[in-house]
Order: C-alpha cells, then sequence, then structure tokens
C-alpha cells in the first residue's frame, strides 16, 4: 500500500443508548459501542463483521457524526472530529459518506438525474457550471452511466441504476472515506457481484478508503483488506483478512466462521458452532460478554474482561485463553 497513514484511528470510542422505563425514566444504558479501538489506512478496505445488534450501524454513523460519541476520540486525518461544534464539523463531513443499503433510494422523484448531481457541488463546492459538468461527465462515466441518463428522472432507471446514481451523488463531493453500511443485502447473487466490482474500481479510480460494513463473511472475505469482528459493542479480533480467515483466534471468530459453507478451505471444529441468540445488550454479562456463549468458558471469564491484546504483527483478539 503506498501510503501506510492511517487516516481514520478511533480511540476508546463509546456510544451508549439509555434504556428507559414507562415514565421515561433512565433505568440502564444500552452499550452499542463500548470502548471501540481501530485503525483505517489511507487507501485501506477495511471490513467491519458481527450479528446483527452488534454496534456496526452506530459505530459507523458515530465515526461520521450522525451519533454524537459519549467518550473517546475519532480522528480524521490526524483532526478530532468527534466533538467539533456542528458547524466546524461541516468542513470534514463531505470528506467522509454513509452509503446506506440503498443509495439510489434516497434520490427526489421530481429531480433529473443531472440535477440530483449538480446539487451536492452548488452546495459543498465554488465550481463553476462548466467544471461541475466536467465532474458529473467523469463521476457518471466512473459508475458506469450514459450520459443520456442525466436528463431522465429516478423512475425511469432500473434499480440497480439508480443505486449507480446515488453512488455517482456521493462521488461528486470528492470523499476520501466511505463507509459501506451493507451494501450489497438484499441483492440478487449476480447483482451482488456486479456491485462489488464496481466497489473495487471506484476506490481505485478515486482513491478511496473504505469501512465495509457487512454480516456477509464471504462478501468481506472477497472484498477487504483488514477485517475487524465485533460482538456487543467490542472488537473481539481484527487482523489481516487472510489471518482472520485462516488462523481464526477469537471463539466468536471461530464460531462465525464455522456457520459459513466453506469451500475448499480449512473446515473449523464442530465445537465452535455458534448457538443462541446473543445476550441482552442493556444487559450485559461480567466478565468477557461472549461467556454465555463461549465453549470453552472457564472462571477467569466471568471474572474478567479480556482487553484486545497483539498477538502477532497487525493480529489481535480479546480472549483470556488466546
Ligand atoms: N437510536 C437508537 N436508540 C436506541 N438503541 C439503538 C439505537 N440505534 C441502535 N440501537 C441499539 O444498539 C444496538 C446496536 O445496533 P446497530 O448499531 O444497528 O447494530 P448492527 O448494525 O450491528 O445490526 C442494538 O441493540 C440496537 O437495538
Ligand atoms: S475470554 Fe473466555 S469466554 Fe471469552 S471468548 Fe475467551 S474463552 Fe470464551
Ligand atoms: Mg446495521
Amino acid at each position: 500500500m503506498s501510503n501506510p497513514e492511517p487516516i481514520l484511528e478511533v480511540r476508546s470510542l463509546k456510544k451508549y443508548f439509555p434504556i428507559r422505563d414507562v415514565f421515561s425514566r433512565r433505568v440502564g444504558w444500552l452499550k452499542a459501542v463500548d470502548d471501540v479501538s481501530f485503525k483505517v489506512r489511507q487507501g485501506e478496505i477495511m471490513g467491519l463483521v458481527g450479528e446483527s445488534g452488534c454496534g456496526k450501524t452506530t459505530l459507523g454513523k458515530t465515526i461520521i457524526g450522525i451519533n454524537q460519541p459519549d467518550s473517546g476520540q475519532i480522528m480524521f486525518e490526524s483532526e478530532d472530529i468527534g466533538r467539533l461544534p456542528r458547524r466546524q464539523h461541516r468542513r470534514f463531513s463531505r470528506h467522509l459518506q454513509y452509503v446506506y443499503q440503498d443509495p439510489g433510494a434516497s434520490l427526489d422523484p421530481r429531480w433529473k438525474i443531472r440535477r440530483a448531481l449538480h446539487e451536492p457541488l452548488i452546495i459543498h463546492t465554488a465550481l463553476t457550471r462548466a467544471q461541475r459538468d466536467e465532474r458529473v461527465r467523469e463521476i457518471l462515466r466512473a459508475v458506469g452511466l450514459p450520459h443520456a441518463h442525466l436528463d431522465l428522472y429516478p423512475h425511469e432507471l432500473s434499480g440497480g441504476q439508480q443505486r449507480r446514481v446515488g453512488l455517482a451523488r456521493i462521488l461528486t463531493l470528492q470523499p476520501r472515506l466511505v463507509i459501506l453500511d451493507e451494501p450489497t443485502s438484499g441483492l440478487d447473487v449476480s447483482v451482488q457481484a456486479t456491485i462489488l466490482k464496481l466497489f473495487r474500481s471506484l476506490q481505485q479510480t478515486f482513491d478511496l478508503t473504505y469501512l465495509f460494513i457487512s454480516h456477509d463473511l464471504s462478501v468481506v472475505r472477497m472484498m477487504c483488506h483488514r477485517v475487524a469482528v465485533m460482538y456487543l459493542g467490542r472488537i473481539v479480533e481484527v487482523g489481516q483478512t487472510r489471518d482472520i480467515f485462516d488462523n481464526p483466534r477469537h471463539p466468536y471468530t471461530r464460531s462465525l466462521l464455522s456457520a459459513i459453507p466453506q469451500i475448499g478451505g480449512r473446515r473449523v471444529s464442530e465445537e465452535f458452532l455458534l448457538e443462541g441468540e446473543p445476550p441482552d445488550a442493556g444487559n450485559l454479562p461480567g466478565g468477557c460478554r461472549f461467556r454465555t456463549r463461549c465453549p470453552l468458558a472457564e472462571g477467569v471469564c466471568v471474572r474478567e474482561d479480556p482487553r484486545l491484546r497483539t498477538l502477532a504483527d497487525g493480529h489481535a483478539a480479546a480472549c483470556h485463553l488466546v
């Protein structure tokens, strides 16, 4: 990788939601993101995996400022953007974009594609009409849409084309970090492959860095340079994609991997089949939060919360037994 500097560094980030009773009194905290630290390097595709409800979306939304963090730091290009007043945050926000499952769904049905793509540039940049035209043309080409589509309305496009316009709209602002949140869920496998290829080529064309959120491990394996595995608000393992898939160390990662069909590669032992649901995020077990489902749990796991510990270069896990 040409530039190994982190573009994003999250330090001890916490985002808790209040749990209220019927009288609106706070009776506890739901620890959606609970002391999360990691780095993403410039040009990297960093995967974030874990079961539904483990805090992936909350983490993504806190990074880009939709959620206010409760504590911790969000260093974007060496500036802590976690606590900036809204007006100052706006300086950074165009460089940090969040892509929802279907970015095409947010297009205004009354606007032609030309207007949808020019609008962000009018609001956020001082480009002239000719310069805007040039950028829109370049991006349209990059997302694989013909120029003639500029004169159409969203309803005149297919779902896949709308999705491409949605992506184009995000790219007009030249983001540096793009958070893709379950970008392929709900798509047919064949469409999924096309979209993943598009993400790859856009990443190279525009020198983007991705935080790629997914619960689909096979997609993450295909797309990401590194992977962070989340369980109930924590990162429990992080490493190079190859290390995570070929040599998973945390019992939770091993469980997740044993749940996906293995094509060729190593089969993870049956003892790691994941059973049951995660415990209530508003009422976490003491000690290791995976202990209620962990086949290896022992005394120390009840008493002590394991910290993320480096095992080898760039590979870390939070488990007392590894
Ligand atoms: N705005 C909110 N208010 C209260 N609880 C929330 C809110 N957003 C998410 N949560 C809770 O935080 C936890 C993590 O949710 P989420 O980040 O959406 O997980 P994921 O994206 O991994 O499925 C869940 O228990 C969810 O119910
Ligand atoms: S610390 Fe204990 S309970 Fe937690 S993952 Fe490791 S072995 Fe399992
Ligand atoms: Mg989510």
